[in-house]
């Protein structure tokens, strides 16, 4: 049985990476989907993808760290499903710099990226879910969210670790406030994935340095993004039913 069918997910940063593979495997089981980001042929690309499992697909371009866009992508599903299920806050990212050459614009881009946009959509679609009394919730935190070695060493990553641990600490609480409307919030946190942006990057520092990402894992590996989207899957499904306030590591045993 499909453990999503005609539920309907919203998917942020869905272009590309984890929220590309995060949408394909909810529409593969099932669910209807609105995806969001800046990248629209990135977003067209997905969305062909989808088409073909006989999912429903809307795409809206927008910036959803911004606030009238991050409504704008939470009013498209109102407007074309009438409803919300799933949101999965996935856009996020870094500048990686050490602490002492950090600028302030690439802390601030930062800190913005990765917590106004999960607020943002968090916020608007909550609205509608806490009316229905039925939602699931999903961010994505990281590894990062207690630091990550190879990334400290080699290129300093205290901006995007501070953002993860904070994305963390926002589910938790919001776990809590909204517990009482049968809405539940968890986190997945990833690993090192190779992601078509992230793959070169990571798989390089494998091949050069002690503190690798390989080296430092202990199922000695990568990992895929759908073994992300799987866990992302789950939660948002009615499998998980108990689990809320709750980090998924999904991270190969680091
Ligand atoms: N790849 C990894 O190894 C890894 C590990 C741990 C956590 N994560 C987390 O998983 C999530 C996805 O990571 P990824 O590696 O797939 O990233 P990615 O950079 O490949 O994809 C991010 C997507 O978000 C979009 N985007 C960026 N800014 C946006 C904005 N302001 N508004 C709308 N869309 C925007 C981009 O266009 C892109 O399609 C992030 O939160 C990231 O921090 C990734």
């Amino acid at each position: 049985m499909k453990r999503v069918q005609d539920e309907v997910a919203i998917i942020t940063g869905a272009a590309n990476g984890l929220g590309q593979a995060i949408a394909f495997r909810l529409a593969q089981d099932g669910a209807n989907v609105i995806l969001g980001d800046i990248d629209g042929s990135g977003l067209s690309t997905t969305a062909s993808e989808i088409r073909k499992t006989g999912s429903q697909v809307i795409t809206v371009v927008g910036d959803i760290t911004e606030e009238a866009q991050a409504q704008e992508l939470i009013d498209a599903a109102l407007n074309h499903f009438g409803k919300i299920d799933i949101l999965v806050n996935n856009v996020g990212g870094s500048r990686n710099s050490k602490i002492w050459e950090m600028e302030v614009e690439d802390w601030d881009y930062t800190v913005r990226l990765n917590l106004r946009g999960t607020f943002l959509c968090t916020k608007a679609a909550v609205r509608h879910m806490i009316k229905k009394k039925k939602g699931s919730i999903i961010c994505l935190s990281s590894g990062a969210r207690e630091g990550t070695p190879w990334t400290a060493y080699y290129q300093g990553g205290s901006a995007y670790s501070t953002c993860k641990a904070g994305v963390h600490g926002f589910m938790r609480d919001v776990a809590m406030e909204l517990a009482e409307f049968n809405i539940r919030v968890n986190c997945v946190a990833p690993g090192p994935i190779e992601t078509d942006r992230e793959g070169e990057n990571l798989r390089k520092l494998n091949d050069t340095v002690d503190l690798s990402p390989e080296r430092m894992t202990p199922l000695g590996r990568l990992g895929q993004p759908f073994e992300v989207a799987n866990a992302v899957l789950f939660l948002a499904s009615d499998e998980a039913s108990y689990v809320t306030g709750h980090t998924m590591a999904v991270a190969g045993g680091r």
